[in-house]
């Protein structure tokens, strides 16, 4: 696999203050990419920065912002171009979930949920495509999930939320694909990040992916030209049970397997 084809680009990873995020940003400065860190932690991304400046003498910029915002993807842009910088490759990583019944979160969580996997992640991929389009390189990365292939009961809204991103992006890859840029939606497992506590999941006996096998398998994925890639040969499998059981079939594997990793509602 080709660790020349970042080298010298610019790349703007959203949610870089840990996780997948961080991983990318690690694993794209030793591939020699110029770096631009966002997330809402600026002392982390600052730290995070200055590491990898030292280590790998790249540029590393921070634009610390809230996604949630509806202004915030604009205003990023704004402030990215503001600084003389142009990017490259957007990796749209930002993301959270909420392991729960349906109704045993706020309608506030999931207001936030649906801004930040969705409309953010639409909104700057609107405002970045076409410079890439203008110079006919580069390209998006979103980061789905393997709970975009099938409606996922306890994760209801999440779920949603990231078969709008898989469909979004192979629907965009499809519309761009002879123009010269990548586009691809990267769908890990359980990866063993912060986004696990967030999301209240009951961990226990679950396998978890390292961020930084999923960041690796993602750039290569990319630099091949997938429109799509489901991390781990476990997880594939699983992504195609859809194609084989009826739709209420699965629903009853998932809802079955699920409802032991939620907090019962009513409490
Ligand atoms: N871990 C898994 O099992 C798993 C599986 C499938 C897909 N994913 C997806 O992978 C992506 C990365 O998640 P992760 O697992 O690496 O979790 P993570 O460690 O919790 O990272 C999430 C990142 O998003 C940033 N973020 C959260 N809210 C934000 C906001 N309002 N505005 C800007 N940035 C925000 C966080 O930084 P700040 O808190 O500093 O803002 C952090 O950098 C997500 O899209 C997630 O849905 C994760």
């Amino acid at each position: 696999m080709s660790k020349k084809f970042f080298a010298g680009s610019t790349v703007l990873v959203t949610g870089a203050s840990s996780g997948i995020g961080e991983a990318f940003a690690r694993n794209l400065a030793n591939r020699g990419a110029n770096l631009i860190l966002s997330a809402r932690s600026e002392d982390k991304l600052a730290r995070l920065a200055d590491e990898l400046r030292e280590e790998y003498r790249i540029s590393v910029h921070v634009f610390p912002v809230d996604l949630i915002l509806p202004e915030a993807p604009q205003q990023l842009l704004v402030n990215i171009k503001a600084s003389g910088l142009s990017v490259d490759v957007l990796v749209n990583n930002a993301g959270f979930g909420k392991w729960a019944h349906f109704l045993g979160e706020s309608l506030d969580t999931y207001d936030q949920m649906l801004s930040l996997n969705i409309d953010a992640l639409v909104k700057l991929t609107y405002l970045f495509l076409p410079d890439m389009l203008a110079r006919g390189k580069g390209g998006v990365i979103n980061v789905a999930s393997t709970a975009a292939f099938q409606p996922a009961p306890y994760i209801a809204v999440y779920s949603a939320s990231k078969a709008f991103v898989l469909s979004f992006t192979e629907a965009l890859a499809g519309e761009y694909r002879e123009r010269g840029v990548r586009i691809l939606a990267l769908c890990p497992g359980y990866t063993d990040t912060n986004f696990n506590s967030i999301a209240n999941v009951n961990a226990e006996g679950v396998r978890f992916a390292s961020p930084e096998a999923v960041a690796e398998a993602g750039l290569n994925a990319f630099v091949q030209g997938k429109s799509y890639l489901v991390h781990g040969g476990q997880n594939y499998l699983t992504s195609l049970l859809p194609r084989i059981l009826s739709r209420a079939r699965v629903i009853k594997i998932v809802a079955n397997m699920f409802k032991s990793k939620v907090t019962p509602w009513p409490a």
